[in-house]
């Protein structure tokens, strides 16, 4: 769902658009909010899987998407700022769930507290 977001750039300068194609996929920090609360509404919606991705640059971040619903993640635009995210994005996780004594990112899923 999340990469049906169109976006669009502008050069003040030149006065003509950044992309050759004027409208082009958003990716990265700015789609997370929206992503989020896609994967939050499809999670109350239908028993499925659901892949979380939209603006995932750090363990953080993922973890936001499994208490949301994801049952997985995927990592697009961060690896072009940092080739070994996902790697950190791993350890984060684990890291996360010792802290909070949680056994499975499992036990994550869908668990975000509204109310
Ligand atoms: C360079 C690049 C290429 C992409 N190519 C595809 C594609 O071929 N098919 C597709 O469904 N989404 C494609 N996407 C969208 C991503 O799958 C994803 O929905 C989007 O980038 C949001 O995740 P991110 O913020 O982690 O990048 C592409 C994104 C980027 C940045």
């Amino acid at each position: 769902m999340i990469n049906t977001l169109l976006g669009m750039a502008v050069n003040a300068e030149t006065q003509r658009p950044v992309l050759s194609t004027v409208t082009g996929g958003l990716s990265g920090a700015c789609v997370k909010p929206i992503a989020l609360r896609m994967v939050w509404q499809v999670y109350h919606a239908v028993k499925v899987p659901i892949i979380g991705l939209g603006g995932i640059m750090n363990a953080t971040d993922a973890i936001e998407f499994f208490l949301a619903g994801a049952t997985a993640i995927q990592v697009g635009t961060a690896n072009f700022i940092n080739p070994r995210v996902t790697m950190e994005i791993v350890d984060g996780i684990a890291a996360y769930l010792e802290r909070k004594n949680i056994g499975s990112v499992r036990e994550l899923v869908g668990q975000l507290k509204v109310g």
